[in-house]
């Protein structure tokens, strides 16, 4: 691997995937990011179609792991029923104990296609209603809605669940990564590596807050109540969801595109409602803490992806499952990289004090 899977300037904002600036990569399907992600460079059109083709061609879930799905207990976030499924599912991929290269990206190929099903079949059943087989005629993103609402979505919707995945699909060394990483260190199997990061992400400090600020939203329920809820947290000594993060000290360059989306889908509704009580929250937070106490605690990835889960009428209980459906292609590119070098990963426990 020549190339930096990631690159990111926590004091500029800036954010890199093998070199490139997500701003330039965003408009792109994101098939074209999981391969640019995995393999190190952009697909040309020929492997974008076979890689496309081969995803497709993958989505549907075997009838067994259908059976597990409609056992789970249905009032629990997604993300428990999601790390149990691919662990699960795991027993049926043939190429389950095949680390070789090969194996490694056929096993990917189904994790990428099928993690969506999972979350799509989760939610369908979670409504009393029978799965949607994937479409192998729709993107990713489209895909993905038209599993879980059974309709063919707008063609703005789709575009923005693909930019969605493609912002979440990579960041560096973060929680989860690090978790998936680690196991992959230990020459573990690529789907245990993947339930590494599955747990990781759910956590409220990490993935789990996206569902944190969906319901922080509902909470606030209007730009007029923000001023006190936001003067109340920091009163309290509580964070605010959806901002502040550890690597930048600027405003999250995947925040301000989210933003801009929020906005567009937003005003194409016709409805302003989340998108401004989500800005006066956010117009508090910057006054009191960065103005005020010179603290550079900004939005980050998970604030204004919220608000646009919002208006699609995303649950929050999947918010951080879809996140996932994002990240896997950034967990893999990691896994593939430590798989090459054959090194176990063995911090000494001074080091925790760092973190
Ligand atoms: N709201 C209010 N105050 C905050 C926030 C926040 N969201 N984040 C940090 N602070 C304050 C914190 O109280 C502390 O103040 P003081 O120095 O007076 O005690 C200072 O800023 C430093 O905070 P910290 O928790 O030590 O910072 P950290 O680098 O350890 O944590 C973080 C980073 C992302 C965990 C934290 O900002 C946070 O908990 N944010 C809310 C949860 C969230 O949105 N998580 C998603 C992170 S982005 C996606 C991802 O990478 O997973």
């Amino acid at each position: 691997m020549s190339k930096n899977i990631c690159f990111i300037d926590g004091l500029e904002g800036i954010l890199k995937y093998r070199e490139i600036d997500v701003n330039e990569l965003v408009d792109l399907p994101y098939d074209a990011i999981s391969y640019l992600l995995i393999q190190g460079e952009l697909p040309g059109e020929q492997e974008l179609a076979e890689y496309s083709a081969r995803l497709r061609g993958e989505r549907k879930i075997d009838g067994r792991v259908v059976d597990v799905i409609r056992m789970c207990n249905f009032d629990i976030d997604a993300m428990e029923a999601l790390r149990t499924i691919v662990s699960f599912m795991s027993q049926f991929d043939p190429d389950l104990n095949d680390n070789s290269p090969e194996g490694n990206m056929r096993k990917a190929v189904r994790l990428i296609a099928r993690i969506p099903t999972i979350v799509a079949t989760y939610y369908r059943m979670a409504n009393g209603k029978e799965p949607i087989t994937p479409d192998p005629a729709l993107s990713h993103g489209a895909n993905f809605l038209y599993m879980i609402r059974g309709s063919k979505p707008d063609a703005l919707e789709a575009e923005i669940l693909e930019k969605d995945f493609i912002l979440s699909a990579e960041h560096e060394l973060n929680a989860s990564t690090f978790s998936s990483r680690i196991t992959a260190s230990t020459l573990s199997d690529l789907y245990s590596a993947i339930v590494s990061g599955l747990c990781t992400l759910k956590g409220p400090l990490h993935g789990g807050a996206r569902t944190e600020v969906m319901t922080m939203l509902e909470e606030v329920a209007c730009p007029e109540n923000a001023e006190e809820f936001v003067l109340g947290k920091i009163e309290r000594r509580e964070k605010i969801m959806g901002f502040g993060h550890r690597v930048y000290k600027t405003y999250d360059p995947r925040g301000k595109i989210f933003k801009q989306l929020a906005k567009e889908l937003a005003e194409t509704k016709g409805d302003m409602h989340w998108y401004e009580t989500a800005e006066a929250i956010e117009n508090v937070a910057i006054r009191e803490l960065v103005e005020k106490k010179g603290k550079p605690i900004y939005p980050n990835v998970d604030f204004y992806s919220g608000v646009i889960y919002k208006y699609m009428e995303i649950p929050p209980q999947l918010a951080t499952s879809i996140f996932a459906i994002g990240r896997v292609s950034g967990w893999i590119a990691h896994c593939f990289d430590q798989y090459e070098r054959k090194k176990i990963i063995r911090p000494r426990a001074f080091m925790l004090d760092e973190c």
